[in-house]
């Protein structure tokens, strides 16, 4: 008798519509310390204030820690999730996870993939446009390079890449080319991988490959986010290179690059692709909420744009961005 009386109250559940207070949903990051994961959740928790939903933000470094946040997801009765994955190719366990429970899944930044790299079907995506971003990185340099009289003989490109992530592949692919559009040899460019991508990791990547290459005057240095740059421009200016001979271009506009573009001196780091971690928090969990609630899915992938940000604009992009 009392199975039945589960399962009544479950078909009457089933039949109501939800209370937006009920709606609990997940949202997952890979580097909470990262401004711009901060940056989302903030969005995130905006979003769920606004429509009356609970927001659950848990950090997931690991792979380990993805599938326990999951298990807590599930048993705190999240209706779904949006995860920034630690390794992409968690895919296929995460949606394994996300069909047994039939919770709904998105991801975000970092689009989940199989072993074979392919993306994993049916989980709806937002992430920047990373290759466009990239050409506008690295189209930027290559005119501020102009416009201080630089040389393409004398300049090096400083590549500081994660090439194992597709958007750090693609944003890095897309600003080298439009350099070597712009005339720079591909003997210009200078790897240098780094193990992680905060300002650290980026920072032990870059200071071998500068040293070794002691005789180039001019430094263009480029990577997947701002972290990523100014590791490499911290490297240049511990070998005293003077900020006029570095261009450091970021991506992502948040905190780290405002703190060096707001300086009285300019520092190396010369400008960031400024994204919008709006988008990437307050719009992906509307769009989830709205899943769960309305059963509408979201699109399968949604890719967002950026601007340039320098010294110059940084105070007026940031009113803008604010009132948006
Ligand atoms: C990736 C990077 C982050 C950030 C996001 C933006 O996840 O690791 O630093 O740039 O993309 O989508």
């Amino acid at each position: 008798m009392a199975g039945g009386a589960v399962a009544g109250g479950a078909a009457l559940l089933g039949g109501c519509v939800q209370n937006p207070r009920d709606i609990r949903i997940g949202f997952l990051v890979k580097q909470p310390q990262e401004q711009w994961f901060q940056d989302e959740w903030r969005f995130a928790r905006s979003a769920a204030r606004e429509y009356g939903f609970s927001l659950i933000a848990i950090g997931a470094e690991d792979g380990d820690r993805v599938l326990s946040a999951l298990n807590t997801l599930y048993a705190r009765y999240a209706g779904g999730f949006i995860i920034c994955a630690p390794d992409p190719r968690l895919g296929p366990a995460i949606a394994r996870f996300a069909d047994q429970t039939k919770l709904k899944a998105m991801s975000v930044d970092d689009r989940l993939t199989g072993a074979d790299g392919r993306p994993v079907p049916g989980i709806p995506h937002v992430g920047i446009s990373a290759r466009a971003i990239g050409t506008l990185a690295g189209a930027s340099a290559a005119a501020e390079a102009r416009r201080r009289g630089w040389t393409i003989a004398e300049t090096g490109i400083l590549r500081i890449s994660f090439d194992t992530l597709e958007t750090g592949r693609e944003r890095l692919t897309g600003a080298v080319d439009a350099l070597r559009a712009a005339g720079y040899p591909a003997a210009a460019v200078f790897d240098a991988p780094q193990r992680t991508t905060d300002t650290e990791g980026a920072f032990s990547a870059a200071a071998p490959v500068l040293t070794a290459h002691g005789g180039v005057d001019k430094w263009i240095v480029l990577g997947l986010n701002d972290e990523t740059v100014i590791g490499g421009v911290r490297a240049a200016e511990g070998l005293s290179m003077k900020a006029a001979d570095i261009i450091g271009i970021g991506i992502g506009g948040s905190e780290v690059a405002i703190a060096d573009l707001s300086k009285t001196r300019p520092t190396g780091f010369y400008a960031s692709v400024l994204l919008s971690p709006r988008r990437h928090g307050y719009d992906t969990a509307i769009a989830m909420y709205r899943w769960i609630h309305d059963g509408r899915q979201p699109p399968p992938v949604t890719l967002t744009s950026g601007t340039l940000m320098t010294r110059d604009n940084y105070r007026s992009l940031l009113v803008r961005e604010a009132a948006a």
